[in-house]
């Protein structure tokens, strides 16, 4: 059996809107171009190319995982974060658009400064941290740290992706039990999830996404308090902590920065005009 490249998105569009995928027609593209690989201008162009049964069925597999909830992104093995193509796998959290939010600010804090030493604290997949060593023109010294091994196995082949290995240290702990040093800045996209609200996550994420890369204690805000509090003892005099908060914890993780001495506080909301995150400086 050969069909079309035309035939096949076709048919390809059809299901996955039937199955109510949000955005049938990108993820058609990018599986058949993932299998392919082609680029999604040469699948356009050309659409009368035939395509074979051993072909077909590595679609038609893909297609099945996703119908039954698996992310894409994890069925490609790449997401896309801040422009960069990075690795991901079920062992780490598919980088969210919000989170760019913590490179922005990490880079306008500071720009133009030379020699920064900077931790990606909870680091996943490395996209925070490696998002802010791209941007930056003075370029820094990062540390990637996670509790989970498997999630910096992955880090790790981004580094070795965007050749920051030079640059870079990976250490495994449980927040900052293992690091030892102290930093210009801190960035931080904890788990903050409450147990209530991860029950009702959809199916993709609850199912297929890391719980511990998701929920916290004390209603979510166990982790972000934990980093507030110890990340004193490993930051440099008017050095930075960054960190991502749940949509219903600015109010309380501010007054928590507050009541630990941090100071010029700036709470940052994300395009949908979220409070996302919280920037706060240490000063003795
Ligand atoms: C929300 S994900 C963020 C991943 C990545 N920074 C991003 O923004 O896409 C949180 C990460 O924290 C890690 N984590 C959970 N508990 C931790 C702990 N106690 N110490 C260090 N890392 C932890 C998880 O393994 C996960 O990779």
């Amino acid at each position: 059996m050969t069909l079309t490249l035309a035939e096949v998105f076709k048919e390809i569009f059809k299901t996955l809107k039937s199955k109510q995928i949000e955005n049938p027609g990108l993820e058609t593209n990018m599986i058949i171009s993932y299998v392919l690989k082609m680029s999604n201008e040469k699948i356009f162009i050309q659409k009368e190319r035939r395509v074979y049964k051993k072909t077909l069925n590595k679609i038609y597999n893909l297609i099945n995982k996703r119908i039954k909830g698996v992310p894409v992104a994890y069925l490609l093995k790449n997401a896309y974060f801040y422009s960069n193509k990075f690795f991901v796998n079920n062992n780490v959290l598919i980088p969210r658009p919000e989170t760019e939010l913590l490179v922005e600010q990490a880079c306008e804090s500071i720009k133009n400064k030379k020699d920064q030493q900077i931790l990606d604290l909870c680091c996943g997949s490395g996209c925070v941290g490696i998002s802010i060593y791209r941007k930056l023109q003075h370029k820094p010294q990062i540390v990637f740290s996670d509790i989970s091994r498997e999630a910096l196995r992955v880090c790790k082949k981004n580094l070795m992706r965007f050749r920051i290995k030079k640059n870079s240290t990976i250490i495994q702990s449980d927040l900052f039990h293992k690091i030892n040093k102290k930093f210009n800045l801190i960035v931080c996209n904890p788990p903050y999830i409450n147990y209530r609200d991860f029950l009702n996550l959809e199916k993709s994420i609850k199912n297929y996404e890391p719980k511990k890369a998701l929920v916290s204690t004390q209603n979510g805000t166990g982790h972000l308090k934990k980093i507030i509090k110890d990340s004193k003892k490993k930051l440099y005099e008017d050095g930075i902590l960054i960190v991502e908060i749940g949509y219903d914890q600015s109010n309380e993780i501010e007054d928590f920065f507050k009541k630990h001495g941090f100071n010029d506080i700036v709470v940052l909301k994300d395009l949908s005009g979220i409070k996302r995150a919280i920037s706060a400086k240490w000063k003795k």
